[in-house]
């Protein structure tokens, strides 16, 4: 980029959460938004001029967009089953692409997306924020470190008591998944990335439905067509197990604290809220010549002399990230690559549940 010039962005796909990327853009000195697209007529004009972009130019078509307009970079915030066509349309024009999650819905389309980055040499980043969350990385910095030894057993916990989403999100036409692809995908991330994706060999999985087909939980019972809670057991790469779940409803508080378990000490991230609502903790336990240790991780934010404590922005942190990548040619925050074995276990996750047997998980050769 001419570093004179500011950096040229479109927003493709103008629904929820576009405004969520508008408005860090929109704070950014260095960034111009150039343009915007959205399949429903009249919907990309009327965003654009909400925040007084009246005269950006307005698309309903991602090529259209591409073909008028210069970009350096560009957010696609559309439904999940038109992530992998919009992004391979811009990354083919030679724009960086930060796409929102989940990456796709099926696995052949994930694998052309990193394909069509390489090709292009342009980033494709992955819109997880919660990589950018303090005590996150407070827990990924201290897996690093290596003080748990070796990890064997990884498991998600949380979901939602609930918290079905509406909207396009239980469309199996738009979404493709439902709670998998909606939350899952951040929970395999959290567990995963801590341990630097080991390669996903083998899973027995469950996907149900119980709830959103359920009148008294859900109103559109009747057109649910997704996935509401899943349960799987992953086998990985060097020895390691991960025991997957997720929920959108269910009647309990938490499916359980998420866990990394090593062979010198273990990490616990306490889901359960109390009764205030207070936060998820993080606990740290080991043994020092034979007494057990159990330690709380603080969430001491980052400090500055003159101002003290620092409010950290994971949203704004992950929009300035891909800005900051674009600007300096790479490399992706969120690596396209590294996502595809969280869109593999979703794949196996699926299959599994569909034969009722555990599969292999298919790596997509690139
Ligand atoms: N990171 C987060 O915290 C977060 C939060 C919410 C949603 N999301 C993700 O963002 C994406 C969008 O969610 P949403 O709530 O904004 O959905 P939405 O349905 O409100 O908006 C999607 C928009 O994309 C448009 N669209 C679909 N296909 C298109 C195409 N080929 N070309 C142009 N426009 C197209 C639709 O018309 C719609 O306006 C989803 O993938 C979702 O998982 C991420």
């Amino acid at each position: 980029m001419d570093e004179h010039k500011k950096l040229r962005i479109g927003i493709v796909g103008t629904g929820g959460i576009a405004h969520a990327h508008m408005a860090p853009y929109r704070t950014y000195g260095d960034v111009e938004i150039v343009g915007a697209c959205d399949s429903v007529p009249g919907k990309a004009r009327a965003f654009l001029d909400k925040y007084g972009l009246t005269d950006t130019p307005a698309f309903e078509d991602v090529r259209m967009m591409i073909s008028h307009v210069a970009m350096d970079g560009a957010s696609v915030c559309t439904y999940n089953t038109t992530h992998a066509d919009c992004a391979i349309a811009l990354l083919e024009a030679g724009v960086h692409v930060l796409c929102e999650k989940p990456m796709s819905f099926t696995l052949p389309e994930a694998a052309d997306m990193v394909r069509a980055s390489r090709k292009a040499g342009k980033i494709l980043t992955i819109g997880f924020q919660p990589r950018f969350d303090y005590m996150r990385k407070k827990v990924d910095a201290i897996i690093e470190s290596g003080a748990l030894g070796k990890v064997y057993y990884v498991q998600s916990g949380g979901g939602r008591r609930r918290g079905i989403p509406g909207g396009t999100f239980v469309n199996k036409e738009k979404a493709g998944f439902g709670c998998l692809g909606d939350i899952g995908c951040y929970s395999i991330d959290e567990c995963l990335h801590a341990i630097h994706y080991p390669k996903p060999l083998t899973v027995s999985a469950i996907a149900t439905d119980y709830f959103g087909r359920n009148p008294k939980y859900w109103p559109e019972a009747d057109s649910f067509d997704v996935d509401d809670f899943s349960v799987a057991l992953v086998r990985m790469e060097g020895d390691v197990t991960f025991l997957f779940k997720q929920s959108w409803a269910m009647h309990v508080d938490t499916l359980g604290d998420t866990l990394w378990l090593g062979t010198e000490g273990a990490i616990k991230v306490c889901n359960a809220v109390d009764e205030h609502n207070k936060p998820s903790r993080v606990m740290f336990y080991t043994d020092v010549n034979g007494s057990h240790i159990d330690a709380a991780v603080l969430p001491t934010l980052p400090f500055d002399p003159a101002m003290g404590e620092m409010p950290v922005d994971m949203w704004d942190a992950k929009m300035r990230s891909f800005v900051d990548a674009v600007i300096a040619n790479g490399p992706a925050p969120v690596p396209c690559e590294e996502i595809l074995y969280n869109q593999a276990i979703c794949d196996g996750i699926y299959r599994s549940s569909q034969l009722g047997k555990e599969v292999e998980i298919v790596i997509p050769n690139l």
